[in-house]
């Protein structure tokens, strides 16, 4: 990927400056976008595999792209980046980031506005690897997404989601019909890991798992506290909540021997 910052002209840049970012992207030359989130963070615990040669790529809610990005560097045949709700839907933000990271990057990752409800294999075709990171606490009907997601996977789904009744063992989701998480009222359901689990085996997927490895109840603590302090969240609710990324394949025994990342 040709990093094309240097040939971008003065009005770009000034964008650049000027938009509001979701993800935190380094594009080159020393300019980092002023991300609202730490992705680079976030994409450590992702288990993305190190080498993507060769493969095609979906990232279902890309907003500003990073880690449709990010595959391409790792070297994806195809990565193509959707959205709806942020980038012409009701909510958050635009499309304009995505659109200036392209262009500064010098990217050929492929753009399609689509609603996650709207996924199919006649619309989008079958991925080697599908990301859905951050939007299935999002959506009002998530078994109906995965659903959706899982008819275009023909490999992996890497998926990431806010955890919720963490520590209870029987598969179980918290509802929140109105701003219970984040003060946020686009959050709907916390599945918690068994229920993430089983959702994804309902909907065809095998050999799923989490793997992230959650925090003791120390540390939980400690950070419930802060939350509530920051007036994020409730401290008894806070204490069961966290982000947890999942794995899951189309095809047993499909993640063999790749390295991860
Ligand atoms: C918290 S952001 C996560 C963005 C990115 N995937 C990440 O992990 O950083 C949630 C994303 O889900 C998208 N989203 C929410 N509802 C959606 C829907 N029904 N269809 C497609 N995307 C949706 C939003 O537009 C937004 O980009």
């Amino acid at each position: 990927m040709a990093n094309n910052l240097t040939m971008l002209s003065d009005e770009v840049r000034s964008r650049i400056a000027a938009h509001r970012w979701y993800h935190t992207i380094d594009l080159g030359g020393g300019i980092v976008t002023a991300g609202a989130d730490d992705t680079p963070q976030r994409l450590a615990r992702l288990g993305l595999p190190v080498s993507l040669g060769g493969l095609s790529v979906l990232d279902v809610g890309a907003w500003d792209g990073f880690f449709s990005f990010e595959c391409e560097r790792r070297g994806a045949a195809r990565v193509l980046a959707t959205d709806y709700y942020s980038w012409h839907g009701p909510g958050w933000g635009s499309k304009t980031g995505f659109e200036l990271a392209r262009k500064a990057l010098g990217s050929h990752v492929e753009d399609l506005d689509i609603d996650v409800m709207d996924l199919s294999p006649d619309r989008v075709g079958t991925f080697d690897i599908v990301l859905f990171l951050g939007v299935l606490y999002h959506l009002r009907h998530p078994l109906l997404a995965l659903e959706r997601v899982a008819s275009v996977t023909s490999g992996t789904l890497i998926l990431e989601t806010v955890v919720d009744l963490v520590g209870l063992e029987r598969p179980a989701a918290a509802f929140y019909p109105g701003r219970e998480l984040n003060n946020d009222p686009t959050n709907w359901w916390g599945p918690n890991p068994p229920a993430v689990v089983g959702m994804l085996e309902s909907v065809g997927f095998q050999n799923a798992r989490m793997i992230t490895h959650l925090p003791g109840w120390f540390y939980r603590a400690g950070r419930a506290g802060w939350h509530h302090l920051k007036g994020k969240n409730r401290l008894a609710l806070a204490f069961r909540q966290d982000r947890a990324v999942f794995h899951a394949s189309k095809s047993k025994g499909h993640t063999s021997t790749t390295q991860y990342g």
